[in-house]
């Protein structure tokens, strides 16, 4: 919602033009820093600089590179051939201190990315607090919740932290384990004592939303995933598509690329049984798979396309 106001605001020049008039008066201090340079980079969208001037306004970091789950259609495999003495790469708080020089402009910070668990890190919660308290950063992490233990919990809750996605594809024990790996009650259990204690403390935050990509081998699975998200308080689960890599299903053609009118039956069936149940679904509406070509196909690739957009986001991936 923010993002979309946001977006529509770059589009007016005149608006952009004021905004950035704004930020040359807005002192660069503590919190303000991140609103000069919100301000700052509407200009720069707003123009289609190619140099921006601004920082980086969302920026995205892992703070590990390692997971414990070996997710059967995750790229994790393929990283786990290629680098099995890889380091794990652990970010703490003095690499975030040295990151402050742009992470003090930021105005949302997201901890995922690549083929790792972002709660491995056992200085996530203290990096959480600091970030938040010092620059009210709004954060995000992906997670797959099963180190989402209490003391964490307690952490994330009491600092105001954002919002917990959760890798959630598939809601039976069973499944669970087949697809995923772990154990769906430690994730579950997890998930409960963060409800609890957000209702106890009064709490709204963090929200806790449900990534659900779909494909082939989970497809049965939703009526349990849907259910799961009643029961633990998620404000939305998030229907995705299951989008291929070098994982363990490869050779499997488990996509419903491979088979569009059933995957469009199956996203029906998910929207009108969320609807019976009042869940919150996004997209608002099934975002059915079509026959047209993707526009990064090579048959249907416009090569002479620009980018309009400046830089904006940082990415802090690693192996
Ligand atoms: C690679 S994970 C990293 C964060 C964390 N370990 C987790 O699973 O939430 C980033 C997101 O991509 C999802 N993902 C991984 N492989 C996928 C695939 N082939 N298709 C669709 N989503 C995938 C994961 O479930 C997760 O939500
Ligand atoms: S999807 Fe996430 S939890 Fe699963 S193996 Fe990949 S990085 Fe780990």
């Amino acid at each position: 919602m923010i993002e979309r106001l946001f977006k529509k605001f770059c589009g007016n020049k005149i608006l952009v033009v004021i905004a950035k008039a704004a930020a040359m008066v807005v002192p660069p201090l503590g919190r303000l820093k991140k609103y000069r340079n919100i301000l700052a980079s509407s200009y720069s969208i707003g123009f289609q600089q190619t140099i921006v001037k601004n920082n980086p306004i969302r920026v995205l970091i892992a703070p590990i590179s390692i997971c414990n789950y070996k997710c059967l259609f995750c790229e994790i495999h393929k990283d786990n051939l290629l680098y099995p003495d890889r380091t794990k790469n652990v970010v703490d708080l003095s690499i975030i201190k040295n990151y402050e020089s742009f992470l003090s402009f930021c105005y949302k910070l997201n901890f995922s990315g690549g083929t790792e668990e972002p709660l491995l890190n056992k200085h996530f919660g203290e990096i959480a607090k600091y970030l938040k308290q010092k620059y009210g950063i709004r954060m995000m992490v992906n997670t797959n919740a099963s180190m989402l233990k209490r003391n964490l919990a307690d952490t994330l809750i009491n600092c105001g932290f954002d919002s917990v996605l959760v890798s959630y594809h598939a809601g039976s024990k069973e499944k669970y384990k087949e697809l995923m790996t772990g154990n769906i009650d430690v994730v579950d259990e997890n998930l409960k004592y963060l409800k609890e204690q957000k209702e106890l403390k009064n709490a709204t935050r963090p929200v806790i939303k449900f990534n659900f990509a779909l494909h082939k081998l989970n497809a049965d699975e939703y009526p349990f995933i849907l259910q799961k998200a009643k029961l633990l308080g998620v404000t939305e689960v998030i229907i995705n598509k299951y989008y291929g890599g070098r994982n363990r299903l490869q050779d499997k053609r488990v996509s419903f690329d491979y088979d569009i009118d059933e995957g469009n039956r199956v996203l029906d069936d998910i929207y009108s049984s969320a609807k019976n149940d009042d869940i919150n679904l996004s997209p608002p509406r099934p975002q059915y798979w079509t026959k047209d070509k993707s526009n990064w196909d090579s048959e249907n690739f416009n090569a002479s396309k620009k980018c309009p957009l400046p830089w904006t986001d940082y990415t802090f991936l690693k192996h």
